[in-house]
């Protein structure tokens, strides 16, 4: 057994809780399937799936094999059993920098096309292209992070929706560049249940 298959022995979860964790491996961030931890002394993250999420570790991994040597994407290292091993990256999610106000500008909205243009190049379906699935690193480049749902057949508008509202709100000159949680959830929330609808303008 290697080094991260002891560790993710050590590891306990439970539902969407972490209840044991070898101390070493800091928590930086969190998913509806998974959360992420930094492996200590790498450039590294690993990733570990939820108990009822632990089937979609091997189909991320095979995903992240065919997209990493692009630049858009975390390098993938190495996956097994409800995990896989990242690129750790360091920066903010677009979602963080809504609530820093650190502003998101259209070369940044830009790269995500791209990203996302080259994994239907590959033949994938980029999916759940949400505001926690795009980050802004601190040396400026743009990554796509969370391909798990890539190779799903349904349309997924997340990504579309996102840039008509950047184009006719957050873009204007009288929009605020930052926000405060509360109201970025409100607004996932009322988006999730149908009740905002957005038109791309002609
Ligand atoms: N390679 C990485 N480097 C740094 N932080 C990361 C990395 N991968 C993920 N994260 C952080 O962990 C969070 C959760 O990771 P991820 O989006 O992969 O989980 P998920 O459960 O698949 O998410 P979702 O709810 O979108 O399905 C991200 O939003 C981000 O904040
Ligand atoms: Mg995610």
């Amino acid at each position: 057994m290697n080094d991260i298959g002891r560790v993710i022995t050590e590891i306990r979860m439970e539902g969407t809780s972490v209840l044991q964790k070898p101390d070493e491996f800091m928590l930086i961030g969190r998913g509806r399937s998974a959360v992420v931890f930094k492996i200590p002394g790498e450039q590294k993250v690993l990733k570990v799936f939820y108990p009822d999420f632990v089937h979609l570790a091997r189909l991320e991994a095979s995903i992240y094999q065919e997209l990493s040597n692009n630049d858009y994407y975390p390098s993938f290292y190495e996956g097994g059993e409800g995990y896989v091993v990242l690129e750790y990256l360091e920066g903010l999610t677009f979602y963080e920098c809504l609530i820093q106000g650190i502003v998101i500008t259209e070369e940044m909205i830009e790269k995500v096309d791209q990203a996302l243009n080259y994994a239907r190049m590959k033949g994938l379906n980029p999916s759940d292209t949400h505001l926690q699935n795009v980050m802004l690193l601190s040396n400026g480049g743009v990554r796509v992070i969370d391909v798990v749902r890539f190779r799903q057949t349904r349309i997924c508008t997340h990504w579309e929706d996102l840039k008509v509202a950047y184009d006719h709100f957050y873009s204007t000159r009288f929009f605020p560049k930052k926000y405060p949680v509360w109201f970025i959830e409100m607004i996932i929330r009322l988006y999730r249940k149908g009740l905002i609808r957005l038109k791309k303008r002609k």
